[in-house]
């Protein structure tokens, strides 16, 4: 992997000097990303599904092209096992309102950790109470992993959906996804993954994983934002009713009642986002020339760099698993102790330096911890250890400023 050239793809970094390490909320895109979205607008611009001239045909190819990119891209078995939506937020809500609400009964549980994200936890919060039933959580331990004997516990012949963040957010830790799935179907819960953090960084394979549900963003994987998706298995997609009603995903529409498409087009309503579609799949082409073997192992080293640079900051508090098997997304969280993440950001950015400060859309995790926020270091494959060193040159600054004010 030539990182040179790589951070050359990158027209944002070649124009800011900047050292970007927040590509956990979103990362910069690729000239070729930009590329292929006015390319498309320049020679296929056309609304797919709608019109029976050439250049709507045309379009309509490019996007279920993509769809079977897509499919390729996670294995999927099925093309209509893929569904475009806004985010990964989208993606949860639907499976929450079309699959949540209709099957889950009173008493039942819904599982999820205390790790997730807003977009995987408010929503549970909704559908538990719309059906009275209840809401639990597997909780971590002190190196901020879930362990094995808490899977074993929480899942019981209750639980009927188990949601789990792949990677967290605030902490980088892996989730054992693959046993949390196992032990679900034996009590015939179904599990949904968020892989928002997940996918950017490592290969996925659905089939694999035996995952029920996948949700994705294409915005922290080089592609705009405003696209994500909603991978389901199609024997549970087809038995879902839609979540959004309006154009393209009826079959026949009548003065009191329609029938709604076949999938996918049933859970697509309206005008989509083409241009973000069209955007996924030049990302992922360009994530696939590159190969995620590599892009692991290089992530695996700068990560390990990260972690060895900021563990010699004695002033720092790192929020991390011990175990670098278990840490992935390329997510570090800190605090300087006693000075506030906002000010420690303001300060990083005084140097170039791009972190994100705040709860991270994780407030029941930071109650659990016992905090209210953290700086939040995120690396993708285009950052290199000059960007490590950068962070440290930068923290040191933060807290000679601040250390006079620290309370012992
Ligand atoms: N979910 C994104 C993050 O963790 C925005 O920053």
């Amino acid at each position: 992997m030539e990182i040179e050239k790589i951070k050359s793809d990158f027209p944002i970094l070649q124009n800011k000097n900047i050292t970007y390490l927040d590509s956990g909320a979103t990362t910069q895109k690729p000239r070729q990303v930009l590329e292929t979205i006015e390319n498309f607008y320049e020679k296929y611009n056309a609304n797919p599904h709608r019109g029976a001239y050439s250049l709507s045909m045309e379009a309509t190819q490019i996007y279920e092209s993509t769809r079977e990119k897509i499919a390729d891209f996670i294995n999927a078995k099925y093309k209509e096992e893929i569904i475009f939506t806004k985010n990964a937020t989208e993606s949860l809500n639907l499976i929450a309102y079309s699959y949540g609400i209709e099957n889950v009964k009173k008493d039942d549980s819904i599982l999820i950790s205390i790790m997730e994200h807003h977009s995987n936890l408010v929503i549970w919060q909704k559908v538990s109470q719309a059906t009275d039933s209840n809401l639990e959580y597997m909780y971590i331990n002190k190196d901020f992993e879930i362990p094995d004997e808490e899977i074993e516990k929480k899942i019981t012949n209750k639980t009927k959906i188990v949601s789990i963040a792949h990677v967290s957010n605030v902490l980088g830790t892996k989730n054992n996804v693959k046993k949390i799935i196992e032990q679900a179907h034996k009590v015939g819960a179904i599990v949904i993954v968020d892989a928002a953090q997940s996918v950017p960084h490592m290969k996925i394979d659905v089939q694999d994983l035996d995952a029920d549900f996948l949700v994705f963003s294409g915005h922290k994987m080089l592609a705009p934002l405003g696209i994500g998706i909603l991978y389901g298995k199609k024997e549970i997609l087809e038995k879902m009713s839609p979540f959004l009603m309006g154009g393209d995903m009826i079959e026949y529409v009548h003065e009191q009642e329609t029938t709604f498409a076949p999938l996918p087009n049933k859970f697509e309503a309206g005008t989509q986002n083409v241009e973000g579609v069209v955007g996924l799949g030049a990302a992922i082409d360009y994530i696939q020339n590159i190969g995620y073997e590599n892009i692991e192992k290089s992530e695996k080293e700068l990560l390990s760099y990260a972690r060895q640079e900021l563990s010699k900051l004695p002033y720092l508090k790192l929020y991390l698993t011990p175990n670098i098997e278990n840490h992935a997304g390329g997510v570090i969280s800190f605090n300087i102790e006693g000075v506030h993440p906002h000010d420690v950001a303001s300060i990083l950015d005084s140097e170039g330096v791009c972190v994100r400060s705040g709860n991270h859309c994780a407030q029941p995790l930071m109650r659990f911890l016992g905090i209210d926020s953290t700086c939040r270091a995120s690396f993708y494959f285009y950052n290199t250890k000059e960007d490590v060193n950068k962070l440290v040159q930068a923290l040191n600054k933060a807290y000679n400023m601040f250390s006079k004010y620290i309370k012992k």
